[in-house]
């Protein structure tokens, strides 16, 4: 076989990636870039799209060069991003007429209140997207960039201007501008996509003023997404997987039918249910997504999403501003230096707490500490607020979706922590599968493009390479479980506001 590799590009929130993978499943090459955060204001946050592109295609020629890897030696491309974050260029010169506005950016809370402000239309947008209006999602952004960039919405009105989220931006650089496409997964975190249609919606485009002719075509997550003819690049490689990371992780997991789940320790954990082709809607805040199908599959499949907004976070805290670790992974072997936390717990509401408590005013707190409290009982106490969260997000999703989750799969930095992974099997009552490769966001887009291209047979071959997992088993008996969540939930309940 002359095509031995899929090159998965994965472009985050802080760094832009290329992982190569073989037939194996296995990484035979990875390259990482940070790039610039860009805050402008308090609570703002942006990118520039130009940093975007050089810092990801930077990565594609420095990972096939130091793996020794000739260009027609890779059967092909998958694209996987943070998603929401929203870019708008001009068609003819490709130039953005603004920087991408991120995902995390608050700045059109107050559009988000005028446009959705009335509870039955925020309910008709829940009902066609499955997303509950924030400006955390893509539409107030481009509404914000046409309503305060000079010309922009003329422009936008006369066809000149082009939408795309981070995956499609990639897409338009790597294409040489050939392509104007999402998949469906990105384009249902747009607040623009009737997720139950499978198409832009007109209603939502008129409620958010926003002309259809920015629009990329949306397509399967698996397929045709181009060839590469960017200059300076190797050409003619096709580009054939594309899925938001999330969702892309989810993919990699395996998670393909209903009732499977992951969850990925990043900064913050987002929490995936493949909930099949049935589009659940949640009662507790949760969103529902649309998940990255396998080729041949009819119609489109969904997943139920809940996330934790800091996790990982609060290792860095622990070490960037406390001081009480010197490294992430002195965490672990502190946590383990003590037998319990001695009574301590920690509720990380650096930015208000999420699913299933929607309080954004309440703050963190480290509580029920004692004289005889030290620094491994607050940081054990930090790394069981992980798995508290998660578990809190895991029942909520069990309400929703009427499903049990009996088995997590496992992913991301903080999944490399056994302490961690064996407190969540415990607290959750649940197996945990961490995969050898963790890289599951990478994988799930190069699974994506290598399934289109036939480098991989079907799901079943892709199964197969999973063999080797790690597995956590639940070893607390339920009384100590539920005595450890009833003092984790009396936490939350002295730091909420209402
Ligand atoms: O929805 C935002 C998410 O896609 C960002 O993921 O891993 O880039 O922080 P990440």
């Amino acid at each position: 076989m002359t095509k031995k590799y899929v090159l998965a590009l994965d472009q985050g929130t802080t760094s832009s990636r290329a992982i190569l993978f073989d037939h194996a499943g296995l990484i035979r090459g990875i390259a990482q870039h940070p790039f610039r955060q860009i805050y402008p204001q308090p609570g703002w946050v942006e990118h520039d799209p130009r940093e975007i592109a050089s810092s990801q295609l930077g990565v594609v020629t420095e990972v096939l060069v130091s793996s020794g890897v000739r260009p027609e030696e890779v059967d092909s491309i998958g694209i996987t991003n943070q998603r929401e974050t929203t870019i708008v260029w001009n068609r003819e010169t490709g130039e953005p007429v603004y920087n991408a506005i991120v995902w995390q950016c608050r700045r059109t809370t107050d559009i988000v209140e005028a446009v959705c402000g009335d509870p039955a239309v925020a309910a008709r947008v829940t009902a066609k997207t499955g997303l509950v209006p924030d400006a955390y999602f893509s539409a107030s952004k481009i509404k914000w960039i046409l309503d305060n960039v000079e010309g922009a919405r003329e422009a936008a009105e006369e066809g000149k201007l082009a939408f795309g989220t981070v995956d499609t931006w990639l897409i338009w650089q790597l294409t040489g501008g050939a392509v104007h496409a999402t998949d469906v997964t990105n384009a249902s975190r747009t607040m623009l996509f009737d997720i139950h249609k499978g198409t832009w919606d007109q209603e939502l485009l008129d409620l958010f003023g926003i002309p259809a002719s920015m629009l990329p075509e949306v397509r399967s997550s698996s397929g045709d997404f181009g060839v590469t003819a960017y200059p300076g690049m190797p050409q003619g490689i096709p580009i054939r997987g594309v899925a938001g990371d999330q969702q892309a992780a989810l993919f990699g997991q395996c998670c393909t039918q209903a009732g499977r789940a992951k969850n990925t320790y990043g900064t913050g954990c987002f929490l995936l249910m493949h909930t099949g082709s049935t589009p659940v809607a949640s009662s507790h805040g949760l969103v529902t997504t649309v998940a990255a199908s396998a080729p041949g599959v009819q119609g489109l499949e969904y997943a139920l999403e809940g996330s934790v907004f800091v996790a990982g976070a609060l290792v860095q805290w622990l070490r960037d501003e406390l001081g009480i670790i010197s490294s992430a992974s002195e965490s672990e072997e502190l946590a383990r230096s003590v037998d319990d936390t001695a009574g301590v717990y920690v509720v990380p509401a650096f930015t208000g707490l999420g699913a299933p408590y929607w309080d954004s005013e309440a703050r963190g707190a480290i509580l029920g500490l004692t004289r005889g409290a030290n620094r491994a009982h607050i940081v054990r106490a930090a790394l069981e607020s992980m798995a508290f969260q998660v578990a809190d997000v895991a029942h909520t999703m069990e309400k929703d979706s009427g499903i049990a989750i009996t088995e997590l799969n496992v992913d991301g930095g903080a999944s490399g922590n056994d302490f961690l992974l064996q407190f969540q099997s415990d607290i959750l009552g649940a197996s945990l599968n961490r995969p050898k490769v963790i890289e599951s966001t990478g994988a799930g887009a190069a699974f994506l493009a290598g399934l289109a291209t036939g480098f991989w047979e079907d799901m079943a071959q892709i199964l197969a390479l999973r063999e080797h997992d790690d597995h956590f088993t639940p070893k607390m008996d339920a009384e100590e479980r539920e005595g450890l969540m009833a003092g984790w939930h009396e936490a939350v309940r002295r730091v909420m506001t209402k």
